[in-house]
This record gives structure tokens, sequence and C-alpha cells, in this order.
């Protein structure tokens, strides 16, 4: 089914670009990366998805991540970059893509910058995603995600028609074992001290938009399609 917030008026300018959203944990990125990236037509890459991917299959790299995300701590940089590295290399990447929850770093940043001129990347766009943290205990601890489709839904802000089950592909709905109360302490430690210095690496390179990620969910869409519309 058609969900996109554009649906009805292609075809659409091309991408061509990086967007990158930038924000705590419960923010809301991951539920605008999937309809942002439905709008457009290119890849959503959640390096959260990838990392969880890899430890649903048992690969190595998911043996080295799992113990550090319980921990509500970052995974290294090494990894994380191979993982984008080989990412945006593929086919379905050529037109531009949806960052979400990278990069999480300084460094990570910094490498980001020189692949992208590499490929010939448009300058990205970054949407930050400005929200009071006392909201996002809520948002976080609510949510369930398909293990089917990855949708997201919130039994506070987003119910299912069904509970338990997903409105697109009536998947079983999950609760991820970072999204316990005790973790996200860490979590929002990790993004303080590592991921929010980059709020002020991008506005520095005149590359940062906020959004007010306490809106609804079609109020936040609204502003970063205007965002991402509007950049040069
Ligand atoms: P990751 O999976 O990236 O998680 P996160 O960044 O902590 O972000 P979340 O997925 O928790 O939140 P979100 O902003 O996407 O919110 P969502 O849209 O789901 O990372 C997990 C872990 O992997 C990290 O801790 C780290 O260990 C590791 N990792 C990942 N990337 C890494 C990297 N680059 N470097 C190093 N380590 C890395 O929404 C949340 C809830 O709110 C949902 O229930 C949703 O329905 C609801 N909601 C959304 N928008 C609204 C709204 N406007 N109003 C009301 N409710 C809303």
């Amino acid at each position: 089914m058609e969900t996109s917030a554009l649906a009805g008026q292609r075809p659409l300018e091309r991408l061509h670009r990086a967007v990158i959203f930038l924000g705590p944990p419960g923010a809301g990125k991951g539920t605008q990366a999937k309809e942002l990236a439905r709008t457009y037509r290119v890849p959503h890459l959640s390096t959260g998805d990838m990392l969880r991917e890899n430890i649903a299959k048992g690969t190595q790299l998911g043996a080295q991540a799992q113990p550090v995300m319980q921990r509500g701590e970052l995974v290294p940089d090494s990894i994380i970059l191979r993982m984008i590295a080989d990412r945006i290399q593929c086919a379905d990447c050529a037109d531009g893509f949806v960052f979400d929850g990278f990069p999480r770093t300084v460094a990570q940043a910094q490498y980001l910058g020189e692949l992208l001129k590499q490929h010939g990347y448009k300058q990205p766009v970054v949407v930050h995603f400005a929200i009071d943290t006392a909201l996002l205990m809520r948002r976080i601890t609510g949510r369930r995600m398909c293990k089917v489709g990855g949708e997201i839904y919130n039994i506070y802000e987003r119910p299912t028609k069904v509970p338990g089950r997903c409105d697109n592909d009536g998947g079983e709905l999950e609760q991820r074992p970072d999204d316990r109360e005790e973790i996200v302490g860490p979590r929002l430690q990790a993004y303080a001290a590592q991921t929010a210095p980059l709020v002020a690496y991008y506005k520095r390179l005149g590359r940062l938009h906020d959004v007010d990620a306490a809106k609804s969910v079609a109020e936040v869409t609204r502003q970063v399609l205007d965002i991402v519309r509007a950049a040069k």
C-alpha cells in the first residue's frame, strides 16, 4: 500500500544525496526515515537495523556488536564504517539514501564526508530532531516493532488496530532488548557525550536544519519534506 506523504504527486525530483537524521534515541528518526525513503524511493540505511540483522543472523559482526548494544554504548567506529562503506556501493544507493542513526561520532562524520565526495554525491542534508529528553522515555519504552517488515509502532502514541499485530502485514510485534528502562539511561548518556557534538559540527558546515520533533508524526514529516525539498 502506498503510504508516502507525496503519493499521487509523482514523478518526484531525484534526491541524489545523503539525508542524515540526527537526534537522540526515541526522537523519531526511524519513523521519519522510513517515510522519506518511501517518498523518494531510496534506501533507508539504519545502522541500528543493520547491526540487529547481523545479530539475528549470528554473524561475527553481530557477535561483536551485541554485548556493546546491550550496555547501551556505541559500537566501535571501525565496525560501523566498514558496514557503511560496503552498503553505499550497492546499486540501489545510486540515487541517494537516508541515514538513520549514522553518523554518531565526529570520526564517523569525517569519514562519511570523504566517502560522499569520493562517490560524487551532493552535500548532505542534516536534519536535527530537537526534542526535550523528558519525552523520550515514553516513546522508547512504548515502542514496538514488526518482526516481518520492521514497521515502528507505539503502544501509547501509535497503537496497531489489532494489539500485537502489524497493520501492514499482520506480523508479530516485538520490543527491542535495548528499549528496557535501565538501558535507556546509558543510551542517552552515549548520545550526549559522543553524538550531540555533531550538532555543532554540521552547523559549522552550514548543513544543519532543526525540526521540532515533539510535534505529531505528520507534522514532523511535513517539516522534513520542506527541508529536503528546499536544500541546495
Ligand atoms: P539505533 O537503532 O540507531 O537506535 P537509536 O538511535 O537509539 O534510535 P531509536 O531507534 O531508539 O529511536 P528513533 O529516533 O529511530 O525513534 P523511532 O522513530 O523508532 O541504535 C541502537 C544501538 O545500535 C545504539 O545504542 C548503538 O549501540 C548501536 N549503533 C547504531 N548505530 C550506531 C553508530 N552509527 N555508531 C555506533 N553505534 C551504533 O520512534 C520512537 C518511538 O516513538 C516509536 O514508538 C514511534 O512510534 C514513536 N514516535 C515517533 N515519532 C513520534 C512523534 N512525532 N510523536 C509521537 N510518537 C512518535
